[in-house]
């Protein structure tokens, strides 16, 4: 019993903890993407650099242990689904800087789509879209 209790505990204490990871990892992404669709709806290069900033810190924070946590139950298998994802917003980024550094603004953009499709990615199989 105690050892139940002991275990219940632990595993509240670790989706609280998760929780917040989730949260501070999420609304750190969101900002970035604002920052990056403001720097090309405004021509301001500064914004989409400081958003590219925030989305590789805030996809940084969101680990497998996280993803483990929020995938359903019936795929918890697919960790590396969700990684792929993840990994995905990290290239995409590089692409986005490096057409953006070489002044190739449309393909820059076209980096940034696929950015928000590998959210989208990764939320298709934590919500079961
Ligand atoms: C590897 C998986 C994964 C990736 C990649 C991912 N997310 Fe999430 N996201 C989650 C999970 C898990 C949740 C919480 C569960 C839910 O909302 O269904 C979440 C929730 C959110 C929320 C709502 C947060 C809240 O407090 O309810 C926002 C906003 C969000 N994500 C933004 C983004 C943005 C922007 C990106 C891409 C730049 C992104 N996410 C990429 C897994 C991911």
């Amino acid at each position: 019993m105690k050892k139940l209790v002991i275990s219940a505990i632990l595993a509240g204490a670790t989706l609280l903890c998760a929780d917040e990871t989730m949260q501070a990892s999420m609304s750190k992404m969101e900002n970035g993407l604002t920052l990056i669709q403001k720097g090309f709806l405004y021509n301001n290069i500064e914004s989409i650099n400081l958003g590219i900033k925030d989305i590789n810190d805030g996809n940084e924070l969101f680990g497998k242990k996280e993803m483990e946590v929020y995938l359903p139950k019936d795929k918890k298998h697919m960790t590396n689904t969700a990684q792929i994802a993840s990994d995905k917003i990290v290239k995409s980024l590089k692409e986005l800087k490096e057409h953006l550094d070489s002044k190739e603004y449309l393909k820059s953009h076209e980096s940034y789509a696929n950015v928000i499709t590998a959210c989208a990615a990764c939320h298709n199989l934590v919500r079961s879209w």
